[in-house]
């Protein structure tokens, strides 16, 4: 589904370089969780803002689905990020004049979906009794919670989550990996960024990055359930 080939990213500013990014190469398929695992600093935000179209390469290739993306008119990736992205955040990016019900219906308005579904997808995260209530009056499971069925709203074939509990315990974290978990399907690839070496095996695959660089690639045929991973 995605392919990315030789891709590093550079930043300049004025004299001085950082290398986030040296020549990683890896695959992305539908039906499976990545996980992308690697410490502080290591290019893991990069990799997913330049998978979601929300930054380039300085060189090498992104394919979606064979197509050349990395070089894409701006235009070309706005339609990209719209139509095929969901965008998880490590701090819910909720719209905070409206309620939980509207912010996952403007993400199925803007893709066109019905908003029958957005009952669905409220059920689905278990939210049904908050859907009137405001984000700020929300714990910060719930918000997360509000963030991936936006993400779902919008039914995208690539489901993009940076740190997605990083500001939750450990039992509302384990809800949202379930959850997330669950979002793969045969049209959906899930990809999910963590520091946290505990909770690689429920991936299918785990791409390790360190220093800019992929030091591993683990397929997994046997991932772990939420529930066996060590939650301390
Ligand atoms: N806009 C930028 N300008 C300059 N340097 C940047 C910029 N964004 C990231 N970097 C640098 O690139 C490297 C990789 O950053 P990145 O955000 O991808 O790391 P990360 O693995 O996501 O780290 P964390 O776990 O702390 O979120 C770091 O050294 C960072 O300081
Ligand atoms: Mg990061």
């Amino acid at each position: 589904m995605i392919s990315i080939n030789h891709i590093s990213r550079i930043y300049e500013n004025g004299a001085s370089k950082t290398y986030a990014l040296r020549d990683i190469n890896f695959e992305i398929e539908p039906n499976k969780v990545t996980i992308i695992l690697g410490p502080s600093g290591s290019g893991k935000s990069t990799t997913l803002n330049i998978l979601g179209g929300m930054d380039r390469p300085t060189s090498g290739e992104v394919f979606y689905n064979q197509r050349l993306i990395s070089n894409d008119s701006d235009s070309a990736l706005t339609a990209y990020r719209r139509k095929i992205v969901g965008f998880v955040f490590q701090f819910y990016n909720l719209v905070s004049n409206l309620t939980v019900r509207e912010n996952i219906a403007i993400a199925a308005k803007l893709n066109g979906n019905r908003l029958l579904q957005v009952d669905e997808l409220i059920k689905k995260v278990g939210l049904e009794h908050r859907q009137n209530n405001f984000p700020d009056q929300l714990s910060g499971g719930e918000m997360q919670r509000v963030a991936i069925a936006r993400a779902l709203a919008k039914e995208p074939a690539l489901l993009l989550c940076d740190e997605p509990t990083g500001a939750l315990d450990s039992q509302t974290s384990q809800k949202i990996f379930q959850l997330l978990k669950s979002a793969r399907n045969k049209k959906t690839a899930v990809v999910i960024v963590t520091h946290d070496a505990e909770i690689a095996p429920i991936g299918d695959r785990i791409v390790h990055i360190k220093d800019g660089k992929v030091s591993k690639i683990i397929n997994n045929p046997h991932p772990l359930e939420v529930s066996e991973v060590n939650w301390s």
